[in-house]
Protein backbone atom coordinates (compact mmCIF):
# COMPACT_ATOMS: atom_id res chain seq x y z
CA UNK A 1 0.00 0.00 0.00
CA UNK A 2 2.58 2.40 0.91
CA UNK A 3 4.79 1.53 -2.01
CA UNK A 4 1.04 2.11 -4.28
CA UNK A 5 0.77 5.63 -2.88
CA UNK A 6 4.56 6.55 -2.94
CA UNK A 7 4.40 5.27 -6.94
CA UNK A 8 1.18 7.45 -7.57
CA UNK A 9 2.81 10.77 -5.74
CA UNK A 10 5.81 10.63 -7.60
CA UNK A 11 3.67 10.49 -10.72
CA UNK A 12 1.53 13.33 -9.88
CA UNK A 13 4.31 15.32 -9.15
CA UNK A 14 6.41 14.64 -12.48
CA UNK A 15 2.66 14.65 -14.20
CA UNK A 16 2.48 18.51 -12.46
CA UNK A 17 6.01 19.46 -13.27
CA UNK A 18 5.37 18.46 -17.11
CA UNK A 19 2.37 20.25 -17.42
CA UNK A 20 3.47 23.95 -16.52
CA UNK A 21 6.68 23.23 -18.98
CA UNK A 22 4.37 21.77 -21.59
CA UNK A 23 2.35 25.01 -21.67
CA UNK A 24 2.06 26.40 -25.13
CA UNK A 25 3.51 23.53 -26.12
CA UNK A 26 4.10 22.28 -29.95
CA UNK A 27 2.15 19.32 -31.23
CA UNK A 28 3.53 19.52 -34.95
CA UNK A 29 1.03 20.21 -37.77
CA UNK A 30 -2.05 19.59 -35.31
CA UNK A 31 -1.43 22.29 -33.18
CA UNK A 32 -3.88 24.77 -34.80
CA UNK A 33 -6.54 21.96 -34.89
CA UNK A 34 -6.41 21.89 -31.34
CA UNK A 35 -6.67 25.34 -30.67
CA UNK A 36 -9.73 25.88 -32.90
CA UNK A 37 -12.76 25.66 -30.62
CA UNK A 38 -14.70 24.89 -33.44
CA UNK A 39 -13.02 21.61 -33.89
CA UNK A 40 -14.48 18.74 -31.50
CA UNK A 41 -12.11 15.62 -32.81
CA UNK A 42 -9.22 15.42 -34.26
CA UNK A 43 -8.09 12.19 -35.93
CA UNK A 44 -4.73 11.20 -37.53
CA UNK A 45 -4.48 8.52 -39.50
CA UNK A 46 -0.64 7.79 -40.28
CA UNK A 47 1.04 11.02 -40.81
CA UNK A 48 -0.74 11.49 -44.33
CA UNK A 49 -4.12 11.15 -43.17
CA UNK A 50 -5.77 14.00 -40.98
CA UNK A 51 -9.52 13.76 -40.18
CA UNK A 52 -11.44 16.20 -38.04
CA UNK A 53 -15.02 16.39 -36.76
CA UNK A 54 -16.69 20.11 -36.77
CA UNK A 55 -20.39 20.17 -35.91
CA UNK A 56 -20.93 16.32 -36.02
CA UNK A 57 -19.50 16.15 -39.50
CA UNK A 58 -16.35 14.48 -40.66
CA UNK A 59 -14.00 16.80 -43.18
CA UNK A 60 -10.52 15.65 -44.24
CA UNK A 61 -8.34 17.98 -43.28
CA UNK A 62 -5.73 19.54 -45.84
CA UNK A 63 -3.01 19.15 -42.65
CA UNK A 64 -0.21 16.27 -42.99
CA UNK A 65 2.71 15.70 -40.74
CA UNK A 66 5.86 15.50 -42.51
CA UNK A 67 6.82 12.06 -41.93
CA UNK A 68 6.06 8.97 -39.66
CA UNK A 69 8.98 9.96 -37.73
CA UNK A 70 7.33 13.11 -37.02
CA UNK A 71 4.27 11.82 -35.76
CA UNK A 72 5.67 9.61 -33.63
CA UNK A 73 7.31 12.12 -31.77
CA UNK A 74 4.17 14.36 -31.50
CA UNK A 75 2.50 11.06 -29.80
CA UNK A 76 5.62 10.49 -27.36
CA UNK A 77 5.49 13.48 -26.27
CA UNK A 78 1.44 13.41 -25.77
CA UNK A 79 2.46 10.10 -23.50
CA UNK A 80 5.21 11.47 -21.63
CA UNK A 81 2.67 14.03 -20.41
CA UNK A 82 1.01 11.44 -18.29
CA UNK A 83 4.48 9.53 -17.05
CA UNK A 84 3.39 7.32 -19.28
CA UNK A 85 5.89 5.57 -23.18
CA UNK A 86 4.46 4.00 -26.35
CA UNK A 87 6.79 1.47 -27.80
CA UNK A 88 6.85 -1.94 -28.68
CA UNK A 89 6.13 -3.33 -25.22
CA UNK A 90 3.48 -1.06 -24.73
CA UNK A 91 1.98 0.06 -28.32
CA UNK A 92 -1.07 1.67 -27.17
CA UNK A 93 -2.00 4.65 -25.32
CA UNK A 94 -5.09 6.22 -23.22
CA UNK A 95 -4.05 9.43 -21.66
CA UNK A 96 -5.38 13.38 -21.46
CA UNK A 97 -3.63 16.42 -22.88
CA UNK A 98 -3.13 18.98 -20.50
CA UNK A 99 -6.06 20.76 -21.34
CA UNK A 100 -8.07 17.23 -20.61
CA UNK A 101 -8.68 16.65 -24.19
CA UNK A 102 -8.80 12.83 -23.93
CA UNK A 103 -6.06 10.91 -25.98
CA UNK A 104 -5.58 7.56 -27.78
CA UNK A 105 -2.50 6.39 -29.79
CA UNK A 106 -1.87 3.18 -31.25
CA UNK A 107 1.44 2.55 -33.41
CA UNK A 108 2.53 -0.42 -35.70
CA UNK A 109 2.49 -2.97 -36.02
CA UNK A 110 -1.12 -2.79 -34.14
CA UNK A 111 -1.54 0.09 -36.34
CA UNK A 112 -1.10 -1.70 -39.72
CA UNK A 113 -1.34 1.89 -41.85
CA UNK A 114 1.01 3.85 -39.91
CA UNK A 115 0.75 5.15 -36.12
CA UNK A 116 -3.02 6.36 -35.47
CA UNK A 117 -3.84 9.07 -32.96
CA UNK A 118 -7.66 10.26 -31.80
CA UNK A 119 -8.17 13.53 -30.18
CA UNK A 120 -11.27 14.14 -28.44
CA UNK A 121 -11.00 17.65 -27.89
CA UNK A 122 -11.97 18.97 -24.08
CA UNK A 123 -14.98 21.00 -24.27
CA UNK A 124 -14.10 24.23 -22.67
CA UNK A 125 -17.48 25.17 -22.49
CA UNK A 126 -19.38 21.99 -22.18
CA UNK A 127 -23.07 21.76 -23.84
CA UNK A 128 -25.82 22.51 -21.44
CA UNK A 129 -29.52 21.56 -21.14
CA UNK A 130 -30.38 24.90 -23.15
CA UNK A 131 -27.31 23.66 -25.51
CA UNK A 132 -28.36 20.18 -26.38
CA UNK A 133 -32.02 21.97 -26.63
CA UNK A 134 -31.26 23.92 -29.25
CA UNK A 135 -29.22 21.34 -30.86
CA UNK A 136 -32.81 19.17 -31.12
CA UNK A 137 -30.89 16.52 -29.16
CA UNK A 138 -34.14 16.91 -27.01
CA UNK A 139 -37.19 18.67 -26.50
CA UNK A 140 -37.64 21.20 -23.32
CA UNK A 141 -40.56 18.18 -22.37
CA UNK A 142 -37.98 15.92 -22.24
CA UNK A 143 -35.29 17.95 -20.60
CA UNK A 144 -37.74 18.97 -17.65
CA UNK A 145 -38.57 14.84 -17.24
CA UNK A 146 -35.31 14.07 -17.01
CA UNK A 147 -34.63 16.96 -14.76
CA UNK A 148 -37.35 15.57 -11.92
CA UNK A 149 -36.48 11.84 -12.46
CA UNK A 150 -33.01 13.17 -11.41
CA UNK A 151 -34.25 15.31 -8.68
CA UNK A 152 -36.45 12.42 -7.43
CA UNK A 153 -33.18 10.04 -6.91
CA UNK A 154 -34.35 8.05 -10.31
CA UNK A 155 -31.00 5.66 -11.03
CA UNK A 156 -30.96 6.45 -15.03
CA UNK A 157 -28.93 4.68 -17.61
CA UNK A 158 -27.57 7.15 -21.06
CA UNK A 159 -26.96 4.32 -23.57
CA UNK A 160 -25.73 4.81 -27.21
CA UNK A 161 -23.22 3.85 -29.42
CA UNK A 162 -19.66 5.68 -30.17
CA UNK A 163 -19.44 9.07 -30.02
CA UNK A 164 -23.70 9.57 -29.32
CA UNK A 165 -23.48 11.79 -27.14
CA UNK A 166 -23.72 9.74 -24.27
CA UNK A 167 -21.06 11.53 -22.03
CA UNK A 168 -22.33 14.81 -22.81
CA UNK A 169 -25.87 14.20 -21.90
CA UNK A 170 -24.48 12.57 -18.54
CA UNK A 171 -22.86 15.66 -17.92
CA UNK A 172 -26.28 17.28 -18.70
CA UNK A 173 -28.02 15.21 -16.22
CA UNK A 174 -25.32 15.52 -13.56
CA UNK A 175 -25.77 19.74 -13.51
CA UNK A 176 -29.46 18.53 -12.73
CA UNK A 177 -28.19 17.01 -9.02
CA UNK A 178 -29.25 19.56 -6.44
CA UNK A 179 -25.83 21.27 -4.71
CA UNK A 180 -26.97 20.63 -0.90
CA UNK A 181 -25.81 16.28 -2.76
CA UNK A 182 -22.42 14.89 -1.82
CA UNK A 183 -21.40 13.55 -5.76
CA UNK A 184 -18.54 11.28 -6.34
CA UNK A 185 -17.98 11.02 -9.78
CA UNK A 186 -15.68 7.94 -11.42
CA UNK A 187 -14.31 8.05 -14.48
CA UNK A 188 -11.45 6.39 -16.88
CA UNK A 189 -10.26 9.75 -18.13
CA UNK A 190 -11.99 12.64 -16.25
CA UNK A 191 -14.37 14.39 -18.93
CA UNK A 192 -17.33 15.10 -16.33
CA UNK A 193 -17.35 18.81 -15.38
CA UNK A 194 -19.80 19.08 -13.10
CA UNK A 195 -20.42 22.42 -11.65
CA UNK A 196 -21.26 21.37 -7.81
CA UNK A 197 -19.13 22.47 -5.24
CA UNK A 198 -19.27 19.26 -3.13
CA UNK A 199 -17.97 16.46 -5.71
CA UNK A 200 -15.05 14.23 -5.58
CA UNK A 201 -13.87 13.15 -8.82
CA UNK A 202 -11.93 9.44 -9.39
CA UNK A 203 -10.07 8.09 -12.12
CA UNK A 204 -9.00 4.26 -12.55
CA UNK A 205 -4.91 3.87 -13.64
CA UNK A 206 -3.87 1.44 -16.14
CA UNK A 207 -1.35 -1.01 -14.90
CA UNK A 208 2.27 -0.50 -15.46
CA UNK A 209 4.40 -2.06 -17.97
CA UNK A 210 4.69 -4.78 -15.57
CA UNK A 211 1.28 -5.07 -15.18
CA UNK A 212 0.91 -3.84 -11.77
CA UNK A 213 -0.52 -1.24 -10.15
CA UNK A 214 -3.97 -1.15 -12.33
CA UNK A 215 -7.42 0.40 -10.28
CA UNK A 216 -10.10 -0.02 -12.03
CA UNK A 217 -13.46 1.57 -12.34
CA UNK A 218 -14.32 -1.48 -9.92
CA UNK A 219 -12.08 -0.78 -7.32
CA UNK A 220 -13.11 3.03 -7.62
CA UNK A 221 -16.69 2.04 -7.10
CA UNK A 222 -16.11 -0.16 -4.24
CA UNK A 223 -13.99 2.52 -2.42
CA UNK A 224 -16.74 5.13 -3.50
CA UNK A 225 -19.46 3.41 -1.69
CA UNK A 226 -17.42 4.41 1.67
CA UNK A 227 -17.46 8.00 0.69
CA UNK A 228 -20.46 8.71 2.12
CA UNK A 229 -21.85 9.76 -1.47
CA UNK A 230 -25.26 10.64 -1.78
CA UNK A 231 -24.69 10.20 -5.50
CA UNK A 232 -22.44 8.01 -7.69
CA UNK A 233 -22.33 9.17 -11.46
CA UNK A 234 -19.79 6.02 -12.88
CA UNK A 235 -18.94 7.73 -16.84
CA UNK A 236 -19.30 4.54 -18.22
CA UNK A 237 -19.93 0.73 -17.18
CA UNK A 238 -17.68 -1.59 -19.62
CA UNK A 239 -17.57 -4.55 -17.58
CA UNK A 240 -17.80 -6.31 -14.08
CA UNK A 241 -18.08 -3.02 -12.12
CA UNK A 242 -21.93 -3.16 -13.40
CA UNK A 243 -22.31 -5.61 -11.18
CA UNK A 244 -21.12 -3.15 -7.95
CA UNK A 245 -22.85 -0.66 -9.70
CA UNK A 246 -26.37 -2.50 -9.36
CA UNK A 247 -25.61 -3.26 -5.87
CA UNK A 248 -25.31 0.13 -4.77
CA UNK A 249 -28.31 1.26 -6.70
CA UNK A 250 -30.26 -1.63 -4.94
CA UNK A 251 -28.92 -0.59 -1.41
CA UNK A 252 -29.99 2.53 -1.37
CA UNK A 253 -27.85 4.72 -3.55
CA UNK A 254 -30.37 6.00 -5.65
CA UNK A 255 -30.16 8.59 -7.69
CA UNK A 256 -26.59 6.64 -9.41
CA UNK A 257 -25.91 7.72 -13.29
CA UNK A 258 -24.07 6.16 -15.85
CA UNK A 259 -23.69 5.22 -19.24
CA UNK A 260 -23.34 2.17 -20.90
CA UNK A 261 -22.41 1.30 -24.71
CA UNK A 262 -25.73 -0.22 -26.35
CA UNK A 263 -27.81 0.83 -29.46
CA UNK A 264 -31.51 0.36 -27.89
CA UNK A 265 -33.32 0.17 -25.11
CA UNK A 266 -33.83 -3.36 -25.05
CA UNK A 267 -30.09 -4.12 -25.76
CA UNK A 268 -29.05 -1.99 -23.17
CA UNK A 269 -30.64 -4.73 -20.88
CA UNK A 270 -28.74 -7.97 -22.19
CA UNK A 271 -25.60 -5.42 -22.28
CA UNK A 272 -26.02 -5.04 -18.45
CA UNK A 273 -26.46 -8.73 -18.27
CA UNK A 274 -23.21 -9.56 -19.78
CA UNK A 275 -21.60 -6.81 -17.97
CA UNK A 276 -22.71 -8.26 -14.85
CA UNK A 277 -21.29 -11.73 -15.96
CA UNK A 278 -17.68 -10.02 -16.90
CA UNK A 279 -17.67 -9.66 -12.91
CA UNK A 280 -16.96 -13.26 -12.77
CA UNK A 281 -19.64 -13.36 -9.67
CA UNK A 282 -21.87 -16.62 -10.66
CA UNK A 283 -25.12 -15.41 -10.20
CA UNK A 284 -28.05 -16.95 -11.97
CA UNK A 285 -29.20 -15.08 -15.34
CA UNK A 286 -33.13 -14.74 -13.15
CA UNK A 287 -31.26 -12.96 -10.14
CA UNK A 288 -29.20 -10.62 -12.52
CA UNK A 289 -32.48 -9.97 -14.14
CA UNK A 290 -34.06 -9.07 -10.58
CA UNK A 291 -30.97 -6.58 -9.88
CA UNK A 292 -31.30 -4.81 -13.14
CA UNK A 293 -35.16 -4.52 -12.83
CA UNK A 294 -35.01 -2.75 -9.66
CA UNK A 295 -32.00 -1.04 -9.87
CA UNK A 296 -32.65 1.09 -13.34
CA UNK A 297 -35.61 2.86 -13.54
CA UNK A 298 -34.90 5.16 -16.73
CA UNK A 299 -32.65 4.40 -19.78
CA UNK A 300 -32.06 7.44 -21.76
CA UNK A 301 -31.17 6.06 -25.32
CA UNK A 302 -28.95 8.22 -27.38
CA UNK A 303 -27.86 8.19 -31.25
CA UNK A 304 -25.74 9.55 -33.91
CA UNK A 305 -28.01 9.72 -37.12
CA UNK A 306 -26.54 9.36 -40.45
CA UNK A 307 -26.68 13.58 -40.97
CA UNK A 308 -24.52 13.94 -37.57
CA UNK A 309 -26.71 15.09 -35.47
CA UNK A 310 -27.08 13.56 -31.90
CA UNK A 311 -30.41 12.98 -30.30
CA UNK A 312 -32.24 11.42 -28.15
CA UNK A 313 -34.39 8.54 -29.41
CA UNK A 314 -36.14 6.95 -26.47
CA UNK A 315 -36.76 7.80 -22.82
CA UNK A 316 -37.92 4.61 -21.34
CA UNK A 317 -38.84 3.00 -17.99
CA UNK A 318 -37.83 0.28 -16.62
CA UNK A 319 -41.39 -0.50 -15.56
CA UNK A 320 -40.37 -4.37 -13.64
CA UNK A 321 -40.62 -7.81 -14.79
CA UNK A 322 -43.31 -10.74 -16.02
CA UNK A 323 -41.85 -14.04 -15.38
CA UNK A 324 -37.88 -14.06 -16.60
CA UNK A 325 -38.72 -10.71 -18.78
CA UNK A 326 -38.18 -6.78 -17.64
CA UNK A 327 -40.72 -4.49 -19.21
CA UNK A 328 -39.40 -1.25 -20.85
CA UNK A 329 -41.93 1.47 -21.27
CA UNK A 330 -41.09 4.29 -23.90
CA UNK A 331 -41.99 7.77 -22.46
CA UNK A 332 -40.79 10.02 -24.98
CA UNK A 333 -39.72 8.57 -28.37
CA UNK A 334 -37.89 10.10 -31.27
CA UNK A 335 -39.90 9.96 -34.89
CA UNK A 336 -38.16 10.76 -38.22
CA UNK A 337 -40.29 13.01 -40.54
CA UNK A 338 -37.85 13.26 -43.70
CA UNK A 339 -34.86 15.70 -44.45
CA UNK A 340 -34.76 19.07 -44.87
CA UNK A 341 -32.75 20.91 -48.09
CA UNK A 342 -29.47 21.31 -45.96
CA UNK A 343 -29.41 17.42 -45.53
CA UNK A 344 -30.47 17.50 -41.82
CA UNK A 345 -32.78 14.96 -40.74
CA UNK A 346 -36.20 16.70 -39.11
CA UNK A 347 -38.01 14.44 -36.50
CA UNK A 348 -39.39 15.04 -33.08
CA UNK A 349 -38.83 13.71 -29.55
CA UNK A 350 -42.43 13.40 -29.07
CA UNK A 351 -44.08 11.95 -25.63
CA UNK A 352 -45.73 8.20 -26.42
CA UNK A 353 -49.34 9.54 -24.75
CA UNK A 354 -48.23 6.60 -21.93
CA UNK A 355 -47.87 8.35 -18.38
CA UNK A 356 -44.98 7.30 -16.69
CA UNK A 357 -45.25 5.62 -13.18
CA UNK A 358 -41.91 8.24 -12.46
CA UNK A 359 -44.68 10.94 -12.04
CA UNK A 360 -45.98 9.37 -9.08
CA UNK A 361 -42.82 9.22 -6.90
CA UNK A 362 -41.79 13.03 -8.37
CA UNK A 363 -45.40 14.63 -7.15
CA UNK A 364 -44.93 12.34 -3.81
CA UNK A 365 -41.45 13.89 -3.42
CA UNK A 366 -42.96 17.33 -4.16
CA UNK A 367 -40.20 17.63 -6.87
CA UNK A 368 -40.74 21.40 -8.44
CA UNK A 369 -41.46 20.54 -12.46
CA UNK A 370 -41.96 22.91 -15.17
CA UNK A 371 -45.42 24.11 -15.91
CA UNK A 372 -44.96 22.14 -19.09
CA UNK A 373 -44.15 18.75 -17.76
CA UNK A 374 -46.99 19.83 -15.15
CA UNK A 375 -49.49 20.29 -18.34
CA UNK A 376 -48.21 16.99 -19.81
CA UNK A 377 -48.20 14.85 -17.14
CA UNK A 378 -50.85 16.45 -14.05
CA UNK A 379 -51.00 15.39 -10.75
CA UNK A 380 -53.83 13.02 -10.49
CA UNK A 381 -53.92 13.46 -6.47
CA UNK A 382 -53.78 17.39 -6.34
CA UNK A 383 -57.24 19.04 -6.53
CA UNK A 384 -56.55 21.46 -8.73
CA UNK A 385 -53.42 19.76 -10.88
CA UNK A 386 -50.61 22.40 -9.74
CA UNK A 387 -49.21 21.15 -6.62
CA UNK A 388 -45.74 20.93 -7.02
CA UNK A 389 -45.76 23.37 -10.01
CA UNK A 390 -42.49 25.76 -10.36
CA UNK A 391 -43.27 29.05 -10.81
N1 LIG B 1 -26.25 16.57 -28.28
C1 LIG B 1 -25.17 16.84 -29.02
N2 LIG B 1 -25.27 17.60 -30.12
C2 LIG B 1 -24.17 17.84 -30.87
N3 LIG B 1 -22.93 17.37 -30.59
C3 LIG B 1 -22.79 16.62 -29.51
C4 LIG B 1 -23.89 16.31 -28.66
N4 LIG B 1 -23.45 15.52 -27.67
C5 LIG B 1 -22.15 15.35 -27.88
N5 LIG B 1 -21.73 16.01 -28.98
C6 LIG B 1 -20.39 16.01 -29.52
O1 LIG B 1 -20.13 14.69 -29.96
C7 LIG B 1 -18.85 14.23 -29.57
C8 LIG B 1 -19.00 12.98 -28.73
O2 LIG B 1 -19.68 13.31 -27.54
P1 LIG B 1 -19.57 12.42 -26.24
O3 LIG B 1 -18.17 12.34 -25.78
O4 LIG B 1 -20.57 12.97 -25.30
O5 LIG B 1 -20.04 11.02 -26.81
P2 LIG B 1 -19.91 9.57 -26.18
O6 LIG B 1 -21.10 8.79 -26.65
O7 LIG B 1 -19.70 9.67 -24.73
O8 LIG B 1 -18.59 9.05 -26.90
P3 LIG B 1 -17.70 7.73 -26.54
O9 LIG B 1 -18.46 6.58 -27.08
O10 LIG B 1 -16.43 7.98 -27.29
O11 LIG B 1 -17.53 7.72 -25.05
C9 LIG B 1 -18.22 15.40 -28.82
O12 LIG B 1 -17.36 16.07 -29.72
C10 LIG B 1 -19.37 16.29 -28.44
O13 LIG B 1 -19.02 17.65 -28.42
MG1 LIG C 1 -18.23 8.84 -23.50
Amino acid sequence: MGSTVAFHLAELESAAGEARSLDGRDYGPITPLLHDDSISEVMVNGAGQIYIERKGQLFLSDVTFGSEADLIRVIREIAAFVGRRIDDDSPMVDCRLPDGSRVNAIIPPLAIDGPSLTIRKFARDPFTVQDLISFGTMTAEAAGFLEACVKAHFNVLVAGGTGSGKTTTLNVLSSFIPDTERVVTIEDAAELQLRQPHKVRLESRPARIDGSGRISIRDLVVNALRMRPDRIVIGECRSGEALDMLQAMNTGHDGSLTTVHANSPRDTLARLETLVLMSGVDLPQRAIREQIASAIHLIVQQARLRDGSRRVTNITEVVGREGDTITLQDVFLFEETGMDGNGRLQGKLSPTGIRPNAMAKIYSKRVAISPALAALFPDRKAPDFTVGVRR
